[in-house]
C-alpha cells in the first residue's frame, strides 16, 4: 500500500513538509510506503476549464507535475494534501493543482483514503483545512482527521517543531489512515457500486 503525500507550500523543508514527515513517519512505521512530493516554486497554473482532459486520457494539456501526479495517483491508496495557510486559506499552487487534479477525475479518487494538513503561524487553519478537505468529499474518499483538526503552528520549521500537539495530531492522523487502509486490504470486499449519472444543473 502507497500513500502520496503533497506539500503545496513554497518551503520544500518548512513547516508544512515538518507536518507532512510526521505522518509519513508514522505510516511506514506501519509498513505503509510513502512519498512526499514538493510542488516546488514554479508557477501552477489554474484550470481554464477547456475540459480537453476529458477527452485527453485523463490528462491536462498542460503537462506539468499534475500529469505526473495523476500517473502516480492511479497506484496509491490514500493522500495527504499539505499547505501552509495564505491569507486564511490553501496556497495559490496547491488549489490550482488540486483543481486540475480533482476536475472530472472522480473514478481516479473514489474509494481511497484522503486528509489534508495545514501549517500556520497564527490564524484561518480551519477555513484552508475545509477547504482543501471538499475536493475528497466531492470525490467519493474517505477523509481522515485525528485527535485535532489536522494543523500545525510556526513561521518556520523550528517554531513548528515545538508544536508538540501539532506533532501529535500528525502522528494519529497516520494511525488512522493506517487502520482504514489496512481493514479495507483485510476486509476485501467489493467497492460500493455508485450511482454517477444524474447531473442537474438547475435549468428550468
Ligand atoms: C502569502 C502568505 C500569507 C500568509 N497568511 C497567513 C495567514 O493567513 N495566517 C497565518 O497564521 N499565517 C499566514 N502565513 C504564514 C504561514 O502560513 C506559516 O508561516 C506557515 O507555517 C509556513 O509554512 P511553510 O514553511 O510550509 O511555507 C502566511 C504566509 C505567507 C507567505
Amino acid at each position: 500500500m502507497k500513500v502520496l503525500l503533497v506539500n503545496g507550500g513554497p518551503h520544500q523543508d518548512g513547516c508544512t513538509n515538518l507536518a507532512l514527515e510526521e505522518v509519513a513517519k508514522t505510516l511506514e512505521n506501519e509498513n505503509i510506503e510513502t512519498e512526499i512530493i514538493w510542488l516546488g516554486n514554479k508557477a501552477i497554473s489554474g484550470c481554464i476549464g477547456c475540459n480537453s482532459c476529458l477527452k485527453n486520457d485523463n490528462h491536462c494539456f498542460v503537462n506539468d507535475e499534475v500529469n505526473s501526479f495523476i500517473e502516480k495517483a492511479k497506484k496509491a491508496d490514500g493522500f495527504v494534501f499539505g499547505s501552509p495557510v495564505h491569507f486564511a486559506a490553501a496556497s495559490g499552487a496547491l488549489t490550482s493543482f488540486l483543481d486540475r487534479v480533482f476536475y472530472g477525475r472522480g473514478k481516479l479518487f473514489a474509494g481511497k483514503a484522503c486528509a489534508s494538513v495545514v501549517s500556520c503561524r497564527r490564524g484561518g487553519a480551519t477555513a484552508a483545512f475545509d477547504q482543501i478537505n471538499k475536493y475528497a468529499l466531492i470525490s467519493n474518499m474517505y477523509l481522515i482527521g485525528s485527535s485535532y483538526w489536522n494543523q500545525i503552528h510556526g513561521s518556520n520549521k523550528e517554531e513548528a517543531a515545538k508544536d508538540l500537539e501539532g506533532l501529535q495530531t500528525m502522528r494519529n492522523l497516520g494511525k488512522n489512515m493506517a487502520f482504514l487502509l489496512k481493514s479495507i486490504q483485510k476486509a476485501n470486499l467489493e467497492r460500493p457500486e455508485l450511482e454517477m449519472g444524474i447531473k442537474t444543473n438547475f435549468i428550468r
